[in-house]
């Protein structure tokens, strides 16, 4: 226990190195709102959306791989549940090789033994819709496996199938009469996107691994098929689509153009993504026509949500994915700023966040909707990357702004990434680069099993072993022990989807009385309805705000603490308690939940 007098002390003197800071207090409301029709008929905006990577969730089967499936993610229906979360979207479970872990699939329309049948899919989806829960399933329409049969026939010149990916013939041949690729496109997992085939003697195109060929979009069969694939899992009931690789779905048609090098990226590896620029093999325009035909073909069917993945650096560009009202697209592209803008402790400053928020809202085309990312499967978990001490804070941020909060399996406890030997190391990007560089791009420290107890493997397997090696900090940092504790970001993160659910928050406008470097406080509130004050530290020191001075709104001099970071020990801040608004006391990364009794006008 720190002793009370501790805390005042170290109070009074960071209080006097803040007064010295320079506050910028931006007269900030964004005048964001959505209208309650629409968030009433649209289940998805209700609520978090939880990403579950199936291998990873709850390993039912008890096989002796120790990956998780079907039932394993049904037999969690209660967790899901309490947890407050309103869409999961799953990761693909398709029959597959598993080069890439499901997303090189062989037969779009069913499901891969190792994670069970069409029946284990019938079934989650019923407990989840008892529950309310929608279910959003993982779709891959850029490419397929080579064992798919429509790849198998292709090879083999087999109609209708001949032209179902994307064929070249060789540039030439070298001098050892090995043949030369059209061109030097690379693919996104490292090396020439183009592998020759001897039986078909040309070279198919693959943006991933070269077990993932390219369909051809160009191919107006190849649409239907997918279409098909689509209105598959609508008629069964399912609730959307997270659409993978969309950007990749067309490449120009001209095949003999290079792309050029990407000079401002200072790439030394001439095999690696990032050494070019990708004029000709993404975003292309008529990935807006098929995504249009998408909108259409799913607009038969009542409420379906259409998400996308689209990275780019230009903002402008991922929002043309929304289409307009005239002409709509996706419900939304991924909004990966959270991720892209901030890769280190350093990048998290309110300032920065503050802009990251503007940048979104401010070019978000009329009456769309937000959305806010901090993680998923191809990225480090947020604790390792932006600080374990930040985990409730960002949270937070995600759960109370207005959008969507999309929440990565294992974030709300604050998982870490895991230290994974190249001996154990699977992911096909990571193996790319070698055993002496696998650790720069393998995403397998962020698919570790899910750590529900302090059991062998973590309560995520009976089986011998697991696909992936528990995390060692299992033991302690698990769902079991943070429903036990009294604060734990688990319980946080309750707190904070319950709150998602109020009126302020489901449809309440957004004013930001306090933006610096150290500090960023947001205000939600609507007519009528209580208004919450959030106040976030993202400095890595305790720090004691004034927002009687610094806030640019008259705000009442109390507040009631709703929730706050875990790592707050602090009497003065725990839940229910009163704070005085003209000296908060944060620790590092410390977000803390405040009711304001009254506030005059905010506008
Ligand atoms: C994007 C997915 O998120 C990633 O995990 C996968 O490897 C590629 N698309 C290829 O499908």
């Amino acid at each position: 226990m720190v002793p009370r007098w501790v805390f005042p002390v170290t109070f009074a003197l960071i209080f006097v190195g803040a007064i010295l800071i320079t506050v910028v207090c931006l007269v900030a409301k964004v005048g964001f709102r959505t209208s309650d029709s629409e968030h009433e008929g649209t289940a998805w905006k209700k609520g978090a959306l939880y990403q579950i990577y199936p291998r990873s969730l709850f390993d039912a089967k008890f096989d002796m791989e120790g990956t998780g499936d079907l039932q394993g993610i049904t037999a969690k229906a209660d967790y899901l549940y309490d947890l407050g979360v309103k869409t999961l979207w799953i990761s693909p479970f398709f029959t597959s090789p598993m080069v890439d872990f499901g997303y090189d699939i062989s037969n779009f329309v069913d499901v891969d033994p190792i994670f069970g049948s069409l029946e284990d899919f019938d079934e989650l989806l019923k407990t989840m819709h008892s529950k309310d829960i929608k279910v959003v399933l993982d779709f891959v329409p850029n490419h397929s496996s080579d064992e798919h049969e429509w790849f198998q026939r292709s090879l083999k010149r087999e109609e209708p199938f001949t032209d179902y990916y994307v064929w070249a013939d060789p540039k030439g041949f070298n001098d050892s009469g090995d043949p030369i690729p059209p061109n030097n496109w690379l693919s996104v997992f490292r090396g020439s996107a183009w592998t020759w085939q001897e039986e078909r003697k040309q070279f198919y195109y693959h943006q991933f691994h070269p077990k993932q060929p390219d369909l051809n979009f160009r191919n107006s069969l190849v649409q239907e098929e997918i279409k098909n694939v689509f209105k598959f899992w609508l008629d069964r009931g399912v609730d959307g689509f997270r659409v993978d690789a969309l950007k990749h779905l067309f490449e120009v048609e001209d095949l003999s153009l290079d792309e050029p090098v990407d000079e401002e990226a200072d790439v030394e590896d001439n095999l690696q993504y990032s050494y070019l620029k990708h004029p000709y093999t993404s975003d292309q325009p008529e990935t807006f026509e098929v995504v249009r035909d998408w909108r259409k073909m799913m607009d038969t069917y009542p409420d379906k949500l259409m998400m996308v993945e689209i990275y780019n650096d230009d903002i402008q560009e991922v929002m043309k994915y929304y289409g307009n009202d005239t002409d709509p697209l996706a419900d939304f592209p991924f909004n990966f700023q959270l991720i892209d803008k901030l890769q280190n402790r350093s990048d998290v400053t309110g300032t920065r966040l503050k802009n990251i928020i503007d940048e979104w809202v401010d070019n978000l085309p009329d009456g769309k909707w937000p959305n806010w990312v901090l993680g998923n499967h191809d990225q480090n978990r947020v604790a390792s990357r932006l600080g374990a001490d930040l985990v409730d804070a960002l949270n937070m941020l995600t759960l109370l702004l207005p959008g969507t909060p999309i929440t990565y399996y294992g974030e709300e406890i604050g998982m870490q990434d895991a230290d994974i030997s190249w001996e154990d190391t699977k992911d096909p990007w990571g193996c790319n680069f070698g055993r002496e560089r696998y650790q720069e791009h393998s995403r397998d420290p962020c698919r570790t099993p899910m750590q529900w107890d302090a059991t062998a493997n973590a309560g995520f397997s009976k089986g011998p072993s697991t696909w992936l090696p528990v995390n060692d900090n299992y033991k302690t940092l698990n769902v079991k022990a943070q429903t036990e504790a009294r604060e734990s970001h688990l319980k946080v993160y309750k707190t904070l989807a319950r709150l998602r659910q109020e009126s302020s928050f489901a449809k309440g406008k957004l004013a930001f009385p306090v933006v610096t470097d150290e500090v960023l406080a947001f205000i939600r509130y609507l007519e009528d309805e209580p208004t919450y004050l959030i106040v976030l530290n993202l400095s890595e020191n305790d720090v004691v705000v004034d927002l009687d001075h610094h806030a640019n709104l008259e705000l009442p001099p109390e507040a009631s603490v709703i929730t706050r970071s875990a790592s707050d020990k602090s009497e003065e801040n725990s839940p229910g308690s009163k704070v005085s608004l003209s000296a908060l006391m944060l620790v590092r990364g410390e977000g803390l939940v405040l009711q304001l009794p009254f506030v005059e006008e905010i506008e």
